[in-house]
């Protein structure tokens, strides 16, 4: 059995690519009948976790709106800088703040009265330390919903299990705009199995396993 949870990534982009504008801001790519599948996608997960800046960004809820029990949310914050009134740790529900030791200690004071804390990793957050505590815990299903340089860091520690693209109807260029996976890229490209297509609203949802 693996020392880690099941992972998958969901994420929309829009058909060039891009999951935000280049001013990095939220805008809508998916429509209704998406909006609902990934709100039974989370609540078919027991974790769901982000990277600081999709929280910086975003300041996402990631709540459950369609049913009872909210999964554990996480966020993926080596030096603790999640604002103590960030939606993920002020709604109902578990929080985990995954920190690296490099962290202010009066931060994660801060932060320790709104969510639990992990430390894991020197200066960045281990991503396999903190997997493998998050298992631990009783998180078997682990849903990641961004940002571009969470994606790669787990894709190319070889920590994810399968990919769900949402691939909306919409151009929204700009070389400064993030895409579904950034870091610094692969020289040999990483190969993906295709699971399924299928249309939905006016675009496409792809889901990919990862070998
Ligand atoms: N369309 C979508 O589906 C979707 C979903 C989510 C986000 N987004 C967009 O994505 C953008 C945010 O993405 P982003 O790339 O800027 O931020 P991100 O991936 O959400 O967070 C990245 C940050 O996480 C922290 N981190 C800690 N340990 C890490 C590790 N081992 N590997 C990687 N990161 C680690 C790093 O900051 P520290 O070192 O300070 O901790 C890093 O800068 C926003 O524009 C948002 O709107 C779109």
């Amino acid at each position: 059995m693996k020392s880690r949870p099941f992972v998958f990534i969901n994420a929309a982009m829009s058909a060039d690519g891009k999951i935000s504008t280049y001013e990095r801001r939220q805008t809508r790519i998916s429509g209704q009948r998406d909006l609902e599948r990934v709100d039974q996608l989370r609540a078919s997960a027991d974790g769901i976790m982000v990277g600081i800046g999709t929280v910086l960004a975003d300041n996402p809820s990631l709540t459950v709106k369609s049913g009872e029990k909210n999964p554990i949310r996480i966020v993926v914050d080596s030096m603790a800088r999640t604002p103590v009134d960030a939606e993920v740790i002020s709604r109902k529900g578990h929080a985990i703040i995954a920190v690296s030791k490099s962290a202010p200690c009066e931060r994660v004071n801060a932060l320790r009265e709104k969510a639990d804390i992990i430390v894991a990793g020197d200066e960045r957050v281990s991503l396999p330390e903190l997997l493998s505590e998050l298992k631990k815990k009783g998180i078997n299903r682990l849903m990641v919903e961004g940002g571009a340089t969470l994606n790669w860091s787990l894709i190319s520690e070889g920590l994810v299990d399968e990919i769900y693209v949402y691939i909306g109807n919409m151009i929204i260029g700009g070389k400064d705009a993030p895409t579904l996976v950034e870091g610094v890229g692969f020289v040999d490209p990483m190969k993906l199995k295709l699971l399924s297509v299928e249309r939905m609203d006016e675009g496409v949802l792809v889901k990919w396993c990862v070998f």
